[in-house]
């Protein structure tokens, strides 16, 4: 069962029914999920897990879904967190850890979002959804969406990644794609929703998606055996999944899961050097970023020019002592190759921007050889097809080579 018990505004404080349908805020923050922890805490240690289902559903108390009839699931979560000791030590940190979310269903961390999101608009009775998306999130809601019976929408730039289209238009979604950014398809959805009836889940408009994603941070301690990591590095489009980690992390302290006095990991959002909204945000000392104008990058699942929850992102940021990082898509297809050459890892380009991110602080001093850092990967390299462009020689069939 679920121990949830309201809606919270994360700008304003102010509490909702979390058994109506709910968007934003009156104030237009975002809402997040809260429960009755000292109650979860009193029926689950964390001990009672190991037996449990191997995906984020083993999580279910701090899950927002009511009945387990609800439950919308492709066996997503519980991904590998695999040591990577040959790429951390090009890099000076021989304790470096990749999260691989690339084997979820969908290839990516979306399946996280998408399951618990779907569940829940299930669970609520909703029939039709709409978003706007830069591909891979598209792709899963798309297959959730599929898999509840709830009819899916989506609207995508139209150089969305093609893989993730072929994807959601597999799926049944209807999709429509716009000559510009997520914020302009974010818009369009926006306008039509109203008109149509829709339930529009765009990132952080509505509550649910992020509690999926908070569960890469409770696997991230169970994984360790309830030691956190010194650093985490995520690659930062809208910023759901560090916001996730964050709260993961709080509510876990607050359950008593983790040892007494356990230090919080330092939360790093990493950005494209193309649109680095909240990098630069972070290092002008504001409390939330400008929209970033012309915004190109090959990693496109973080293209993201201006994002609801930057707010919070700075705050995860800053509470936990962490940075923001801006790599440049050289450094980017860099990483990718030297994941994927030491370890056998052909990781999607938001992840391989973590590797250029981790050689930078690493030669700063900002990360220390023995730290214990994770990279947490968002997807699998196969989602793109375009990323690497290798000319092979072609033979004729009596050749010997
Ligand atoms: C592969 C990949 N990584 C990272 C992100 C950014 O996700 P978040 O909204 O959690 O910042 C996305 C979002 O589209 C993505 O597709
Ligand atoms: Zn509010």
């Amino acid at each position: 069962m679920t121990y949830m018990t309201h809606l919270e505004c994360a700008r304003c404080g102010r509490t909702y029914d979390a058994d109506q349908i709910m968007n934003l805020c009156a104030c237009c923050g975002p809402l997040l999920v809260r429960y009755d922890l000292k109650a979860a805490a009193a029926a689950v240690r964390p001990a009672d897990l190991a037996g449990r289902v191997s995906s984020l559903w083993r999580y279910r108390e701090v899950l927002p879904v009511r009945s387990d009839e609800h439950v919308v699931t492709l066996g997503e979560g519980m991904t590998p967190l695999l040591s990577v000791r040959r790429l951390g030590e090009s890099l000076g940190l021989p304790n470096l850890m990749l999260k691989d979310e690339g084997v979820n269903p969908t290839g990516t961390f979306k399946a996280r979002g998408s399951a618990v999101g779907m569940s829940r608009a299930r669970e609520l009775g909703i029939r039709k959804v709409a978003m706007p998306t830069n591909g891979n999130a598209g792709g899963a809601w798309s297959a959730y969406g599929a898999r509840a019976g709830i009819e899916v929408t989506l609207v995508m730039p139209v150089d969305a990644p093609a893989m993730s289209v072929l994807e959601a238009v597999a799926v049944g979604a209807r999709a429509y794609m716009v000559r510009g950014q997520i914020t302009d398809a974010g818009a369009i959805v926006a306008r039509s929703a109203k008109a149509h009836g829709w339930f529009e889940a765009a990132t952080l408009k509505e509550p649910y998606r992020i509690e999926g994603k908070k569960t890469m941070g409770y696997e991230i301690a169970e994984q360790l055996g309830w030691r956190l990591p010194d650093a985490i590095l995520y690659p930062t489009g809208g910023g759901v999944g560090i916001i996730g980690i964050y709260k993961a992390i709080r509510e876990m302290m607050a359950m008593g899961w983790l040892p007494e006095g356990a230090r919080m990991p330092r939360l790093v959002a990493v950005q494209a050097a193309g649109c680095a909204p909240i990098v630069k945000a972070f290092h002008e000392g504001r409390e939330a970023s400008e929209r970033w104008e012309g915004a190109e990058t090959v990693a496109q699942g973080i293209r993201v020019p201006k994002a609801l929850g930057d707010f919070l992102v700075l705050e995860a940021v800053r509470a936990t002592g962490g940075t923001c990082v801006a790599v440049p898509d050289e450094d980017t297809l860099w990483g990718l190759q030297q994941i994927s050459r030491t370890e056998g890892l052909f990781i999607c380009p938001e992840g391989a921007s973590l590797v250029g991110a981790a050689r930078r602080l690493r030669e700063q001093g900002w990360l220390q050889p023995e730290d214990r850092v994770v990279l947490l990967n968002t997807g699998a390299g196969i989602k793109y097809p375009d990323i690497l462009r290798p000319e092979l020689p072609v033979l004729e069939k009596d050749a010997t080579i």
